[in-house]
């Protein structure tokens, strides 16, 4: 069955108040973008494109009109709504319906990775019939969950360690096998009230059936949860954007390489943006493109 994804996108974001008071957090700016146009990007890389966003029931609106049902962008969007943030693990009793028994993969919206072979690796966990997490190399591990391992065996994961067992954190990109939605149903509220999926995670662990996706040299994964993440992530972005002159987490490129979008549709989408720099910077990957395969240069 084909892998469906999910990009959980609610939550109240108290950590970057007040930004989050009128605003959901991955609809703010993470440089030239709204944030959720990265987890986004993460998902098509992977060859999705039947995708289901969750956020708050009073977000989901200013969403939708930011994305729409994702036509414009070759892929399929199904909006979903969590009425009170209780847990990441929440997210496959909400979607158990879209799903229908396919093995999903799971973005945080306020997730951004970066990674000269992320495709490759997202395709190795497609591949996997098992569960993968990826863990990225950090220098603060005390603060996120961390990847016990043996060999590259993933022997546990610790919870804000004290003395951690790796530099490596569990990041926000989860792919879940079709049983998912099943076993959440076995976890049991945290401590904080929470349906966590580490304990979900642990299912999979205690089966035999976790991987690992090492993320190290050469990645960077940021969580724009707090004030300084997030200008970090954007700082971040504008750099190597600027740099090298290609666009991270552009969805309608990704869209276009992949065949799922026209020459035409790339078009109409670079105008849509108006006179906007990320407009602009996709209406010339196309000419790029054309420039190479001796097509008609787009008008300026
Ligand atoms: P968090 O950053 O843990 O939570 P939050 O976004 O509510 O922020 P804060 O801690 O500042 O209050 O969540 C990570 C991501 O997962 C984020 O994009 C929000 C999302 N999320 C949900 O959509 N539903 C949930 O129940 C939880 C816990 C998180």
């Amino acid at each position: 069955m084909q892998r469906k994804g999910i990009i959980l996108a609610g939550g109240r974001g108290t950590r970057l108040h007040p930004l989050t008071i009128g605003l959901s957090k991955a609809l703010l700016p993470v440089y030239d973008k709204p944030m959720i146009y990265y987890p986004l990007s993460v998902l098509m890389l992977a060859g999705i494109r039947e995708i289901a966003i969750i956020t708050t029931p009073e977000d989901q609106d200013l969403f939708q009109r930011v994305l729409g049902d994702g036509g414009h962008l070759g892929v399929s969007l199904t909006w979903i709504a969590q009425p009170s943030p209780d847990g990441l693990a929440q997210a496959y009793l909400l979607a158990e319906e879209f799903l229908d028994g396919a093995p999903s993969a799971m973005v945080l919206g306020d997730n951004l990775f970066f990674g000269n072979d992320l495709t490759e690796r997202l395709a190795r966990a497609d591949a996997n019939p098992g569960a993968t997490v990826f863990a990225c190399r950090v220098s603060d591990p005390e603060r996120y969950g961390v990847v016990a391992f043996e060999g590259d065996r993933v022997t546990g994961i610790v919870e804000k360690p004290a003395v951690p067992p790796s530099n490596y954190a569990v990041t926000g990109i989860y792919f879940l096998p079709g049983d998912a939605p099943r076993r959440a149903r076995d976890v049991q509220p945290s401590a904080r009230g929470e349906l966590e999926i580490v304990s979900l995670l642990e299912m999979y662990l205690e089966d035999g059936q976790l991987g690992v996706e090492k993320m190290g040299r050469g990645y960077a994964w940021f969580d724009a949860g707090t004030h300084a993440s997030l200008l970090e992530a954007g700082t971040f972005v504008q750099a190597l954007q600027d740099r090298q002159g290609l666009l991270i987490g552009a969805p309608e490129e990704i869209a276009h390489a992949r065949g799922w979008m026209s020459d035409a549709q790339l078009r109409e989408a670079a105008a849509r943006y108006g006179k906007s720099g990320y407009g602009a910077r996709i209406g010339a990957s196309l000419e790029d493109r054309a420039d190479r395969a001796g097509l008609p240069r787009l008008a300026a």
